[in-house]
């Protein structure tokens, strides 16, 4: 199946060169989407530079910084457009192994044929390296309370390694996401689900980034914790207000290119 990697960036200039090399060895047939925001530390150039010698390698830049969900909604609308069938989302800075993207393509690709993988690092099998307590605890909380406010029937809710169907993204409705940080995994997952699409976990070992730094923030945190507690009390609401869980007031345009 046509497949695109879609690569947020942002001051991954250490990183992009290794991440790029090791995705385009270990499936010379996927291609791949740099999502760059314009990047202080020059990832952007970098990045045109392994375009120009590669055609298998594109990059869509951004004019500034407008978080991860932003960056995967345009990026997701730049694969649709060219009519690739599978899109990954995999982060740019080695922890998510490309060596294991087989894993999730093959859920797409062979027996049932997932709509939604998720590279799980909270199933039998999945692990995390190198991770410190607190991001442990984050994460493990997080997944725990998405879980339980909106009955969601996964173990890894914010993971941000996974592979979708096209058809998948097309009945989500991205243009209508407006959730911008990491809640952006967990707004996706619960749309999945909602729509009754198949969702596959398959474990991987997500790897904590050697170079750079992570862009967690606590306003990142804040509007996670915000949107799933919103959704949540919707969800308990009653049938009548669960549309509108799931589809939030105001549409937003699909990705600011
Ligand atoms: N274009 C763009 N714009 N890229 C961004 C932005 C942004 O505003 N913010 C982050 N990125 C890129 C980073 O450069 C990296 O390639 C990827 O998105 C992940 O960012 P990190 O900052 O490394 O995330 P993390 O390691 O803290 O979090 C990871 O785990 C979370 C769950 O625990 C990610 O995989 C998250 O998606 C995931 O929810
Ligand atoms: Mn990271």
């Amino acid at each position: 199946m046509r497949t695109l990697v879609v690569m947020p960036t942002y001051d991954e200039a250490e990183n992009i060169e290794t991440v790029v090399r090791r995705v385009r060895a270990a499936r010379p047939d996927v291609d791949l989407l740099v999502v760059d925001d314009a990047s202080p530390d020059g990832t952007g150039v970098l990045a045109d530079r392994l375009a120009a010698h590669d055609p298998q390698v594109h990059v869509l830049h951004r004019g500034r910084k407008d978080g991860l969900g932003g960056a995967y909604r345009a990026g997701f609308a730049w694969g649709l457009d060219r009519d690739y069938e599978v899109l990954v989302e995999m982060d740019a800075d080695g922890s998510h192994l490309p060596e294991q993207l087989h894993r999730l393509l093959d859920a797409i690709e062979h027996g049932d044929g997932a709509d939604l993988v998720i590279g799980s690092r909270w199933v039998p099998g999945g692990a995390v390296a190198n991770w410190p307590w607190y991001r442990r605890a984050i994460s493990r909380g997080g997944t725990a309370y998405a879980r339980t406010m909106l009955a969601l029937p996964v173990e890894d809710a914010t993971a941000g390694y996974r592979a979708f169907r096209a058809s998948a993204l097309l009945q989500i409705h991205l243009e209508l996401v407006a959730s911008q940080g990491y809640c952006f995994q967990i707004d996706l997952t619960r749309r999945a689900h909602a729509a009754g699409l198949r969702i596959v976990e398959v474990p991987i070992t997500f790897v904590e980034r050697e170079h750079g730094r992570s862009k967690m923030s606590a306003a990142i945190v804040r509007e996670a914790l915000w949107r799933v507690t919103t959704w949540g009390v919707r969800l308990r609401l009653g049938p009548a207000r669960r549309e509108r869980a799931v589809e939030p007031r105001r549409a937003r345009p699909l990705g600011r290119i």
